[in-house]
């Protein structure tokens, strides 16, 4: 299926300079949406991706992510913007390519030796995943990877990551 077809592009969104890509076309198409969830899981599984738990960022992550977890027989773990989990969480600051923000996990999400894989449905500058994977390292767990719907190539984002296998289900 031709993924790339169902990706909205608006230019200008949400800063001058930014073209944005609007997942939110892919989503409402039903046979897009199905299809995207079983070619990240396939992508997933042919990576050889053991996870314990998926995690995904406000707000786009949790889209993919609570199915891909389902998908994979995983837990998924919420990693929210600054003052939206009722418990008490870790926190880290990070840059966005238009701005930035900070974004906290519930301490008692994971523990360490907790397998975890990382999922977004973008990465642009690598600043959201990068500190998620922070987040995550500081807890002493084993990150396996990370999964995205789109990579915007030229911002070189996986240079913000550590050296670990990254999937992309569309490339721009
Ligand atoms: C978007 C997107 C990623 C992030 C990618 O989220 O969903 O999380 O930006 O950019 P980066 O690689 O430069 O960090 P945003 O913070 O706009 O929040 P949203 O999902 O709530 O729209
Ligand atoms: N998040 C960061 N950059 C983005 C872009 N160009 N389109 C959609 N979401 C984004």
């Amino acid at each position: 299926m031709d993924l790339k077809s169902l990706i909205r592009e608006i230019p200008d969104y949400p800063k001058p300079g930014i073209l944005f890509r609007d997942i939110t076309t892919l989503l409402r198409d039903r046979e897009g949406l199905r299809y995207t969830i079983d070619f990240f899981t396939e992508k997933c599984n042919a990576a050889g991706f053991q996870a314990d738990y998926v995690i995904g960022m406000e707000s786009r992550g949790f889209i993919f992510g609570a199915p891909l977890a389902y998908k994979l027989g995983a837990g998924f773990i919420p990693v929210r913007k600054k003052g939206k989990l009722p418990a008490a969480v870790h926190s880290i600051e990070y840059e966005l390519e238009y701005g930035t923000d900070c974004l906290e996990m519930h301490q008692d999400a994971l523990h360490p030796g907790s397998r975890v894989l990382i999922v977004d449905d973008l990465i642009a500058t690598g600043g959201t995943a990068g500190a998620t994977a922070k987040l995550v390292q500081k807890l002493e767990c084993e990150l396996v990877g990370f999964g995205f719907i789109i990579e915007l190539r030229d911002l070189q984002g996986r240079n913000n990551l550590p050296n670990l296998p990254i999937i992309s289900l569309i490339e721009y």
